[in-house]
């Protein structure tokens, strides 16, 4: 794990490998960001005009490393381009320096020690590049062997992720900056906990695997922790969960853990699809659908996460994350299309489409969740390949039953740099879910899928309670190039969202 440490500027240049510094596109060329003034003085104040002729541009992500001058005690200065300089009088972004961060985090793997000289002068500065540079630091290596093992561990693989960042003109004596520090550190350690749940390939994870982690994790943070097995499930009624469990060789699991505060005034809860593998069972995927799935318990590694970032942190209100944990394959003993499931709340529903997996265990566990009269419910899941086609993969959909919730968070998500959108829950879509045999159909109409899968979640929602949907079949899991502080495969979606959200309910915030 990489770790951070603060420390003032002025003094001389800490002994590190490499210091990094920021660079912008402003209106007469190149700008260094501020925090880099120590480093472009020891460049006689032309670390600008080095860069230009070197062909830089400033633009987001790009990486330029160049030799030191001999005023410097560090060997290499890496400079990260942050985009457009903010207008006069104007501070940079969070959410470019959280992304200029992991830019350089990513580009020093390999390295021991590094100083951060990018803007730190308030405490959502330190925030934003400590994220950034601990989440870009990420690397997940458990499965390289033999030539494939990384470099330092004497195989030809990919490099060691950066061992030591220090913030360079931090403030370790300011109570916020380093408060600021120690969450960053907290709630990026759970969020590359959850990373690495979604990386693991699900011969390794599976329900009861991902079960007894949660379990560890619970005993290690001080959070109380319930597993339902397969048992429980049937004594329960739990017919979602266990009918999208059926035809796997390892049984569903339905987790819930509990964080609780002696003066919390509200309780969160949260509801996480974990799909460990969806294969889509006997409707099955074809192949160029499949080898992506095991990043369909995206959603419960989110809660799980946020769960656990809570009681780290310490908030004041009480949050239980219910993890619906099952593996959906095709077997003899599958549900099949056409099969009618007794739902935990008594509903029936009738399985048109046993790729409509996700809404079924999410249903027993929100209907659960609901009877504990939470202040809010919200659930996270890999729900819909439609809401990918409506927002790309890198934006999440936000559905609820509450439009002022769903404007906070989409307002939250914004806030913490990750993208999101409103989407609507369109009554008129309900009826194609009409069952003649049962109470309501898994599927209805294909266009608007998303919206279709969100009126479906909606109506195991207790009465009255304020519930919200988030679906991040889109950004959980990154296929393409790394970029910022993003990773290829398990990103981490809505950690972040759920966690702001968590605070901003203990101060009161919320309704
Ligand atoms: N897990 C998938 C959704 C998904 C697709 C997540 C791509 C991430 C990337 C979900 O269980 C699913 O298969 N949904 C179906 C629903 C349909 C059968 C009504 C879909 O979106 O095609
Ligand atoms: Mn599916
Ligand atoms: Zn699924």
């Amino acid at each position: 794990m990489t770790a951070l440490t603060l420390k003032p500027a002025g003094a001389s240049t800490p002994r590190v490998d490499v210091v990094v510094v920021g660079v912008a596109k402003g209106a007469k060329g190149l700008v260094v960001a501020p925090g880099g003034e120590a480093v472009d003085a020891a460049f006689d104040g032309k670390l600008a005009t080095v860069l230009e002729s070197l062909g830089a541009s400033g633009s987001e992500g790009e990486v330029t490393k160049l030799p030191a001058p001999a005023a410097l005690k560090t060997p290499v200065v890496l400079v990260v381009g942050l985009g457009a300089a903010p207008a006069k009088d104007e501070t940079y972004g969070t959410e470019p320096l959280r992304r200029a961060a992991g830019s350089a985090a990513r580009a020093l793997a390999g390295t021991k020690k590094a100083a951060f000289a990018l803007p730190l002068e308030a405490a959502e500065d330190v925030a934003a590049v400590a994220e950034g540079a601990l989440l870009g630091a990420y690397a997940f290596t458990v499965y390289l062997g033999g030539e494939k093992k990384t470099k330092n561990g004497n195989g030809n693989g990919p490099k060691l992720p950066l061992a030591e960042i220090t913030l360079l003109g931090a403030k370790p004596r300011d109570k916020d900056h380093k408060a600021a520090a120690e969450r960053a550190i907290a709630l990026t350690e759970e969020i590359n906990r959850a990373r690495d749940l979604i990386n693991t390939p699900p011969n390794d994870l599976y329900p009861e695997s991902f079960a007894a982690i949660a379990v560890a994790a619970g005993k290690e943070h001080g959070v109380k922790v319930e597993v339902l097995d397969e048992k429980a499930l049937v004594k329960g009624g739990f017919g979602g969960i266990l009918g999208v469990g059926q035809g796997s060789a390892t049984p569903p699991r339905l987790v819930k853990l509990s964080y609780t505060h002696p003066k919390a005034e509200k309780t969160l809860a949260l509801v996480g699809k974990g799909i460990t593998y969806d294969s889509g069972g006997i409707s099955l995927k074809s192949p160029g659908h499949n080898e992506t799935m095991k990043c369909d318990m995206s959603g419960a590694a989110a809660v799980f996460a946020a769960v656990v970032s809570a009681a780290r942190l310490g908030l004041r209100v009480n949050v239980t994350a219910w993890l619906a944990l099952a593996e959906n394959m095709p077997s003899g003993s599958a549900v099949r299309p056409g099969d009618v499931l007794r739902m935990y709340s008594g509903k029936t529903v009738e399985v048109l489409n046993t790729d409509a997996e996700g809404r079924l265990v999410l249903a027993d566990a929100i209907t659960r969740a609901s009877e504990e009269a939470p202040d809010a419910i919200v659930d996270v899941a890999t729900l819909t390949g439609a809401m990918m086609m409506a927002l790309g993969s890198r934006t999440f959909g936000i559905m609820s039953n509450d439009d002022a919730f769903r404007t906070s968070l989409h307002e939250i998500a914004s806030e913490v740099g990750e993208a999101s959108w409103p989407m609507p829950l369109p009554a008129d879509l309900r009826k194609g879910m009409d069952s003649s045999t049962a109470d309501i159909a898994n599927m209805g109409e294909r266009m608007g899928g998303g919206l279709v899968a969100g009126l479906f979640l909606k109506e195991f929602v207790g009465e009255g309670i304020t519930w919200a949907h988030l679906d991040i079949a889109g950004p959980a899991f990154h296929e393409g190039a790394p970029f910022g502080y993003t990773p290829k495969g398990g990103t981490g979606s809505a950690i972040r969202t759920l966690v702001r959200l968590a605070e901003r309910t203990a101060d009161g915030d919320l309704g």
